[in-house]
Formats: structure tokens, sequence, C-alpha cells
């Protein structure tokens, strides 16, 4: 079973980057699919690096097009995505030295990580991207 079921309310109503963060859930999905069905170290140190990976191409766009939008709380978005960042990727490097495991906890961390993100977070741009 799916950990984290895409919704509307997940919608910030900007085509590309719901597809982007469609993206997001799916390889937090696939994480958690592999972990599940007990797959090996490097195959979810793989999909660990393809998620690192597209969080940093995603979190560029959505600066990129903030910007152009002229998004009042740019700044404060953007160290949000630093933040968020910085901790996927000190997850990663642990993982990667086999200080930490991939775990339950872990997971449920990478899912609220990014629905509080989505939620909380990108949907105050809306008014700003759509207009
Ligand atoms: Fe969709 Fe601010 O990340």
């Amino acid at each position: 079973m799916a950990l984290i079921t895409w919704d509307d309310s997940y919608s910030v109503q900007v085509k590309d980057i719901d597809e982007q963060h469609l993206q997001l859930i799916y390889l937090i999905n696939k994480m958690h699919d592999a972990m599940s069905t007990g797959q090996g170290k490097l195959i979810l140190a793989e999909i660990l690096e393809e998620l690192v990976d597209y969080t940093k191409t995603h979190f560029s766009y959505e600066e990129q097009i903030m910007l152009k939008c002229q998004y009042p709380d740019f700044n404060a978005h953007k160290d949000a995505h630093e933040a968020l960042t910085k901790k996927v990727m000190d997850f990663q490097k642990r993982y990667q030295a086999g200080q930490v495991a991939l775990s339950v906890e872990m997971m449920n961390f990478l899912k609220d990580w990014l629905t509080n993100h989505i939620v909380e977070t990108d949907k105050r741009y809306i008014p700003y991207l759509i207009k």
C-alpha cells in the first residue's frame, strides 16, 4: 500500500508543479515499497539518490517560478528548501556510511517533510503564481 496517496488537497493549481510533487510522492512511495519488501541496501540507496536529485531539481524549478512571479516570501521559502535539502542529504550521508537504517520512522519523516511543505509552505504562493 502506498505511503502517500495524492489528493486535491496537495494541488497548488500549477500543472508543472503538481506533476513534480507527484513525482516526489512516487519516489517516496517507491522507497517505502522497496523497504517493505525487504530490498537490499543498494536498491534503497539508489532510490534515495533519485529522491535527493529530484528534490533539488524541483526546488530549483519552483524558486525560478517564484522569482519570476515576484513572490514576496521568496527568501523564506528558499530557506525552507535549503533546510529540507540539508536534512535529506544529511540522512543520505549517514545512510551511506551505515550509521542509520531506513526505518518506518525515517519513511514517516520523509512523508511529513514533503506533505507538510506542500500544504503549509507551497500553497502560500498560489495567488501569486496563478494571477
Ligand atoms: Fe514544492 Fe517548495 O517545494
